[in-house]
């Protein structure tokens, strides 16, 4: 029986001839295997680009990647044996490597193969060191990792003897994955695998435990080109889907994110409202119309009640900006604002009955301060803060005087998600921008609005929902506590009309990590989540920052860097897919910490990628334009070593929709040509699909001209 270091002996392939701290280059010894290597104890394919090599040291050795090969013609060759000082030693052909120190793997025991992979290097080695090729289970402990960095697995790794490579659920959702790659390179399947084999292999421990089949998980998957109904097309729980989409299919839900679900950033956003006075009105409008559900049943006095909540509203708000005594015309405008007051309070003072004393003189008193004495010529409108608390104390008494309570007068967020209806939101802006006298400046805007509520299609999605409540939106999207209803919601996009399926995708976003916040809060624990983004360059794309401009597609982006920031404390992990990384938001692709890389072609994604890995991994990355498909580069938090993996394969029926398209079997297809339009137009114009040839009169009768 050998022992571990006559063994080790065995596997010597070179030894150190340079050191620095990112890089090592070794000298391969002259019979050191050139393509299989047998001294392993199996045939490994050595040396390849990305194999792993050993450099023992006092703890265990230095995981090292080979990521440089080649031959160089040495002034002194290595020879084996006695040196014979009569010959001259002329130029050699010798064989060297480059390889990167990635990790340490540290021996546990010396007589027992217990090993344990830790991130970094402690013990650099020094030139001479001998370089090993790993044992078979050296390999696997590398690889493969153990208790729970092996409760997921998704590949094998081809260059480390096919072990198996898994991944521990906490670490790869618990701080963000990014799989990015080109059209084509398994992404998607990469996906929808590993939603697949987290839910398969948590069934599997909670039936080894004696509970229950269907585990305690939550998968959003918001998918833009509808693809992952199809690889979950089951009705066996835990893989089961709850589908929601636009025109929904059989077993399928229809989308729907209600317009009162919008807070006012995505409001202005998706209007285009402009700074000055429209999105001020329109977040006072949205203030407005979801403070109603406070009152109910409309009472009497309830109108003078919110004309004067209002102006409370308005005052206080224009008295916070600094308006009153701001430069011209902004007092003037207030002053204007005022006088329309005044004009709207005087008929209600007249209407009323003899016994209301107490409100009569509300009303006067409210008058009172209204009529703010200005000079006739040369009138200046600046006010001073006496007068402008005068108006707001006038207004506030006013409104208790007609039963209004001092609560109502804490203005409501105008982001809490209470329902309301589309007509009571345009009312409301109509209202407020007559209160804000900015009537004119909010015609755009209405228009704005009245074309996104009259768009049947948009109609479907925000606004025809009657009864939907926000608890009933959470437990079906978010999860409830069923468990025939699946682990799992995919949120096909794939027909939201273009102009909003920015907002839809922000606003379900936000509703998921803003329900996630509060659930801790109450609870006070998490709920875990993964959040998947397919095509992640649309969604989460870089944006210039621009405060005052913020289109719908920033919005949508910032809920995103929201998420990649806050999302772990809160339970909820991201994993994003995108063809683009150099698209994406920088924000967003920085919090993620594990990275499955698919291949990647292009130059600036090859080179974003490879600044968002430690500098010493960089050339490990040169493989990436020739990774086939269904291989990838995994690396980050998730995995202590970067490995190369071979996803494991998806049968067809659970892969995404996305096929490659075949030309050669269309063309050749041996079917009789038939091709119609006919249900493609009846879908996109929402009309009954009718038979046109047959309507048609096949013979027009002639006109009396020709
Ligand atoms: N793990 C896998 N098992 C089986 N087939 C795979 C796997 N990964 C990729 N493929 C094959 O590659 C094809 C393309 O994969 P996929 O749709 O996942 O690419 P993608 O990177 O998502 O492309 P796109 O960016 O265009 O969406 C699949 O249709 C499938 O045939
Ligand atoms: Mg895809």
């Amino acid at each position: 029986m050998t022992s571990p270091v006559e063994h080790a002996g065995h596997r010597t392939i070179g030894t150190i001839a340079c050191v620095a701290p990112n890089e090592f280059t070794v000298l391969l010894d002259t019979d050191a295997p050139a393509s299989t290597a047998l001294n392993a104890g199996y045939p490994a394919p050595f040396p390849r680009i990305n194999g792993y090599v050993l450099v023992p040291n006092e703890v265990g050795s230095i995981i090292c990647l080979i990521a440089w090969l080649g031959i160089e013609n040495a002034p002194y060759p290595k020879r084996l044996g006695m040196k014979d000082f009569g010959l001259v030693d002329l130029p050699y052909p010798v064989r060297k490597m480059k390889v990167l120190p990635v990790a340490t793997l540290r021996r546990l025991d010396i007589d027992e193969a217990q090993w344990e992979v830790e991130r970094g290097v402690r013990l650099f080695p020094t030139v001479g060191d001998a370089v090993l090729l790993p044992s078979r289970e050296e390999l696997r402990h590398i690889v493969e990792g153990r208790g729970a960095d092996a409760r997921i697995r998704i590949g094998v790794a081809p260059l480390a003897g096919a072990a198996k490579v898994s991944v521990d659920p906490d670490k790869v959702f618990g701080r963000h994955l990014a799989v990015l790659g080109n059209t084509g390179s398994g992404k998607s399947c990469t996906v929808a695998g590993l939603i697949r084999w987290a839910l398969e292999a948590a069934a599997a421990e909670r039936q080894r435990n004696g509970q229950a089949k269907v585990p305690l998980a939550r998968f959003i998957v918001l998918d833009p080109n509808g693809e992952y109904s199809r690889a979950f097309a089951t009705q066996e729980p835990p893989l089961k889907a709850r589908v929601f989409k636009v025109d929904p299919g059989e077993g399928e839900r229809q989308l729907q994110v209600p317009l009162w679900f919008w807070n006012s950033a995505e409001w202005i956003a998706f209007t285009k409202a402009s700074a000055k006075t429209q999105k001020p009105t329109l977040i006072e409008a949205l203030r407005l119309v979801r403070d109603q559900q406070a009152e109910p049943v409309p009472s009497a006095n309830h109108e003078m009640r919110r004309f004067l909540r209002t102006m409370v509203a308005t005052i206080r708000a224009e008295k916070n900006s600094g308006s009153p005594w701001g430069t011209f015309p902004k007092p003037k405008a207030f002053f204007e604002k005022i006088q329309k007051w005044k004009g709207g309070i005087e008929p209600e003072l007249a209407g009323l009955a003899g016994n209301e004393a107490e409100r009569a003189k509300a009303l006067a008193d409210c008058i009172e301060a209204l009529c703010v004495p200005r000079r006739q010529q040369y009138a200046h409108f600046d006010f001073t803060r006496p007068e402008v608390d005068n108006l707001l104390d006038a207004a506030s008494k006013a409104h208790s005087a007609f039963g209004g309570a001092d609560s109502d007068l804490v203005p409501v967020d105008a982001d809490v998600p209470r329902p309301f209806t589309p007509d009571s939101l345009l009312r409301s802006v109509e209202a407020t921008a007559e209160m804000m006298n900015v009537s004119e400046h909010v015609e755009t805007l209405l228009i704005r609005l009245r074309s996104l509520l009259a768009d049947s299609q948009m109609k479907s999605i925000i606004a025809d929902c009657p009864g939907l409540t926000l608890e009933n939106w959470l437990t079906e999207y978010v999860g409830g506590s069923d468990p025939d209803e699946g682990c799992l919601t995919v949120i096909d996009l794939s027909l939201v009309p273009s102009e909003i399926v920015n907002v839809v995708t922000a606003v379900t976003a936000r509703m998921v990590f803003e329900a996630l916040q509060r659930y801790r809060k109450v609870n006070e624990h998490t709920l875990p989540t993964v959040l998947v983004m397919e095509e992640a360059h649309t969604f989460v794309k870089r944006y210039k920052d621009d405060f005052e401009d913020q289109d719908s597609a920033t919005v949508c982006c910032q809920v995103f860097e929201r998420i990649a920031r806050e999302g772990r404390k809160f339970g909820l992990g991201l994993v994003l897919s995108s063809q683009r990384p150099s698209e994406l938001s920088p924000t967003v692709l920085a919090q993620c910490n594990t990275f499955l890389l698919h291949r990647i072609v292009n130059d600036r994604d090859q080179e974003l990628v490879q600044r968002l890995v430690p500098d010493n991994l960089g050339g490990l990355l040169s493989e990436l334009p020739t990774l086939p498909t269904r291989h990838a580069i995994l690396l980050g938090w998730a995995t202590p070593v970067p490995v190369l993996v071979e996803i494991r394969d998806l049968p067809k029926g659970q892969r995404p929709d996305s096929e490659d398209p075949r030309f050669w079997t269309a063309w050749c297809a041996d079917q009789a040509h038939q091709l119609t339009w006919t249900p493609v137009v009846a879908a996109w114009q929402h009309v009954q699909a009718v038979q046109h040839t047959e309507d048609r009169d096949p013979d027009p009768p002639a006109t009396a001209t020709s």
